[in-house]
């Protein structure tokens, strides 16, 4: 069955990029349904080619693609995606993409830059979009930059879940590795019964990108289990950064959170060996064999993905999955 249809006799279908077949085919299965058959190459000259091969007229159509690397690969794989739901008189178009695209450039810092997050959701739109669902955006404001509804979900709470299942909430402190995640810090603090909080200080030159260097702690962190939070992990330079002033200041032990594995190289051995007892991601982005290690755990985003999904078909509400906290 490639679609559920409601008493009102609207239809329901799931396609899917290329980027991360198997989150698709996670969600599809979690609805009860099969994915949308549909072909796609990549021609000779690197263009791309997509075609549906069951009917979509009528049906609110969820386009699935996730955004690892090469980006604008997947990216224009999704919008052309869209195009061809458009032209087949889909009556709604969702996108669905776990991990925003260009999401770190939503401001200028200087001069003649690019706000590229932005130019994202205008190009979902212009491609024909109705509607956008993402999870754990890097900043909430990017839920502004697209003209139509946004689902913003939260992977914390099911991050929060499993690290409560592992430890004594007691002697947790919950870490943001840097000033611009203590709001997200505080989602957590609340979620692991009101733990205190501490930040890393970090610094950036804007020129140069890819490096950052953590400094000092900020908060009483001497004696207690960190669980340190971020909202992706890229090449794991802000994290080791931090679990290395935490061990220095005397924690405990660390715990990393975070929400997107982007682990673009050398992430996999800079977080395999960087000290930490466990790094819990969830599965947002595809994960190849060289991008994992002993103490990695990857939740599955699929059932909060496939509610949301099911909420949005149904008309309910996407709000209360997440008890009135997603924003
Ligand atoms: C920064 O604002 C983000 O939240 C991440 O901390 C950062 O992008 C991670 O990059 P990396 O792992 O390369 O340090």
């Amino acid at each position: 069955m490639t679609e559920i249809t409601n008493p009102g006799e609207k239809k329901l279908v799931l396609v899917s990029g290329r980027a991360h077949p198997e989150l698709a085919e996670q969600i599809a299965a979690e609805l009860g349904i099969d994915l949308l058959p549909s072909s796609a190459y990549t021609f000779a000259n690197g263009e791309t080619y997509v075609r549906f091969e069951e009917s979509v007229r009528g049906a609110d159509a969820f386009v699935i693609q996730s955004h690892p690397a090469p980006i604008n690969e997947h990216m224009m794989e999704q919008l052309i995606m869209i195009d061809s739901l458009k032209r087949a008189s889909a009556r709604s178009i969702t996108v669905v993409s776990p991990f925003y695209p260009y999401a770190r450039q939503d401001k200028k810092h200087k001069g003649r830059e690019p706000i590229s997050a932005r130019l994202m959701a205008d190009l979902y739109k212009t491609a024909g979009a109705d509607r956008l669902m993402s999870v754990d955006l890097h900043t909430a404001q990017i839920q502004g930059f697209f003209d139509g509804p946004v689902d913003h979900l939260m992977a914390i709470p099911l991050l929060a879940q499993h690290v409560a299942s592992k430890v004594d909430t007691d002697q947790v402190t919950v870490v943001s590795p840097d000033t611009g995640r203590v709001r997200v810090a505080e989602q957590w603090a609340e979620l692991l019964g009101g733990a205190p909080l501490a930040f890393v200080h970090k610094t950036r030159d804007i020129n140069v990108p890819n490096q950052a260097v953590s400094k000092t702690v900020v908060g009483e962190i001497e004696g207690r289990t960190c669980v340190l939070i971020d909202d992706m992990i890229d090449t794991g330079g802000t994290i080791a950064g931090a679990v290395k002033v935490l061990k220095e200041n005397g924690a405990k032990d660390v715990i990393i959170a975070a929400t997107h594995p982007v682990f673009s190289h050398p992430a996999a051995e800079r977080l395999g060996g960087c000290g930490a007892s466990e790094v819990i991601v969830t599965n947002t982005l595809p994960l190849r064999e060289d991008q994992v290690f002993d103490n990695l755990t990857v939740l599955s985003i699929a059932p909060i993905l496939a509610q949301a999904i099911k909420e949005v078909f149904d008309e309910g509400s996407v709000t209360s999955l997440f008890e009135g906290r997603a924003n």
